[in-house]
C-alpha cells in the first residue's frame, strides 16, 4: 500500500501534466529536480571521497551516470540531522522557493564508504545499523565553487524598518548569548573590526535574506550565521542565494527556541509572495511528500506539529508588524 502511495506521489511530484502546478515546478533555481532525484535515489556508486569543510563527516559520491551527491549520514552530533536536510528540501519546494539543492533520503552499505572515511575519528559518531547500512541525506552536488555572499556587520538593517538592534541574533548561538550577557569593557563576540555593511551586492539580496530567515525559522535551523557566513552562499558572484547546510534543524525536543524567536522578532520586512506561501503551506501535503521519501516518514508527529506552530508564529509576527508599521513598509518586496 505504502509503495503504491509512493509511486503515485512521485508521479505527481515529478511528471509534467500531473498534480498541481507547484509540484510540476519542483526545481532548483529553475533546473528541474526529477532526473537528479532519480539518479540520487537509484544510481550505483562509482567513486567516493571524504567531504571537507564542515563539522559533519560526509562523503562526496560520484554515481555511475556521472551525477554527484554529498552524502551526510546519520551522525550523533547535535547539529547533524540528516532528516533536517531532507525535510528542508521538501519544505523549500512546497513553499516554491527553489533554493535547496535536490535532496533525498538514501541508505548505503557502510562497506562502500569505509575506505574513504579512513581513520577519521568521527566514524564512531555515525549511525551504522547492525545490518551494516547507514542512512542519510543525499544532496545533489553543486558543480561550481560556491561563492560567499559578503555582507558585513549590521547587514540586518536591510531587512528591518527600525534600524537599531543592540545585539544581533544573526550570529552563532554562543556568540549571541555572550553578547547578550556582555559586561561593559568586554569585547563584542561579533568582531567589531569587521566592516559595516554598505549597500547589498544585488537588488534582490535583502528580500532573499528575509526569505532565508523565515525559512530557517520554519525548519528551526539554528546554524546559519556562523563561520563568517559560510552557509550564506550563491553559485556565482552576485547570483541568487542558495540554502545549503540545513542539518541543524527540526529538533526533536523544544519546538520553539529562544534564539530562533529572537531571529524572527528582529525581522521586520517581508516579501509578500513568501508570506502568502507560508499562509498557504499545506502541512498535510508536505508530510505526504515526506512519506514518499525512501527514508519515510523523515519527521515525526511532534516535529510536524512544531512546524505548524512555527508557521502560525510567522503569520502572527507579520500581522503584528503590519499593525505597527503598515503594509507598505512591511511588505517591502
Ligand atoms: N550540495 C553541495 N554542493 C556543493 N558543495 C557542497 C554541497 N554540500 C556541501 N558542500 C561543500 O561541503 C562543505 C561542508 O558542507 P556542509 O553542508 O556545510 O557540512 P556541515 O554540516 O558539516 O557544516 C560546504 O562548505 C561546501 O563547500
Ligand atoms: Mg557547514
Amino acid at each position: 500500500m505504502r509503495r503504491i502511495t509512493s509511486i503515485a506521489l512521485l508521479l505527481t511530484l515529478f511528471c509534467p501534466g500531473l498534480g498541481s502546478s507547484q509540484e510540476e515546478a519542483a526545481a532548483f533555481l529553475g533546473e528541474p529536480d526529477a532526473a537528479r532525484i532519480e539518479a540520487l535515489r537509484t544510481a550505483e556508486i562509482s567513486e567516493v571521497t571524504k567531504g571537507r569543510g564542515g563539522r559533519s563527516l560526509a562523503f562526496k559520491i560520484t554515481l555511475a551516470d556521472g551525477t554527484r551527491g554529498y552524502f551526510k549520514p546519520k551522525q550523533a552530533f547535535s547539529a547533524a540531522h540528516w532528516y533536517s536536510e531532507v525535510a528542508a528540501y521538501y519544505l523549500d519546494r512546497e513553499l516554491g522557493l527553489h533554493r535547496v539543492p535536490p535532496t533525498t533520503g538514501r541508505t548505503f552499505r557502510w562497506s562502500a564508504l569505509k575506505e574513504a572515511a579512513g581513520r577519521d575519528e568521527r566514524v564512531s559518531e555515525l549511525g551504522i545499523a547492525p545490518d551494516g547500512t547507514v542512512k542519510g541525506a543525499f544532496i545533489w552536488w553543486i558543480p561550481e565553487p560556491l561563492k560567499r555572499v559578503r555582507m558585513g556587520r549590521k547587514w540586518e538593517r536591510w531587512v528591518r524598518i527600525q534600524k537599531a538592534l543592540p545585539v544581533t541574533p544573526y550570529q552563532r548561538p554562543v556568540d549571541y548569548r555572550a553578547d547578550l550577557n556582555r559586561r561593559p569593557g568586554v569585547r563584542e563576540a561579533t568582531d567589531p573590526s569587521r566592516p559595516i555593511a554598505q549597500a547589498p551586492d544585488t537588488e534582490e539580496r535583502p528580500a532573499e535574506l528575509s526569505d532565508l530567515i523565515v525559512f530557517d525559522y520554519l525548519t528551526q535551523n539554528v546554524d546559519r550565521w556562523g563561520g563568517d557566513f559560510t552557509n550564506v552562499r550563491s553559485r556565482e558572484l552576485g547570483g541568487p542565494l542558495i540554502y545549503m547546510d540545513n542539518g541543524a534543524g527540526f529538533w526533536l525536543g523544544e519546538q520553539r527556541l529562544g534564539l530562533m524567536e529572537a531571529r524572527l522578532e528582529a525581522l521586520q520586512r517581508f516579501r509578500r509572495s513568501t508570506v502568502e506561501a507560508v499562509r498557504n503551506l499545506d502541512i498535510e501535503r508536505f508530510s505526504a511528500h515526506l512519506r514518499a521519501d525512501p527514508l519515510a516518514p523523515v519527521l515525526n508527529e511532534k516535529q510536524l506539529d512544531g512546524l505548524a506552530q512555527r508557521r502560525r508564529a510567522v503569520l502572527e509576527h507579520v500581522n503584528a508588524m503590519v499593525t505597527r508599521f503598515g503594509e507598505a513598509r512591511v511588505f517591502a518586496w
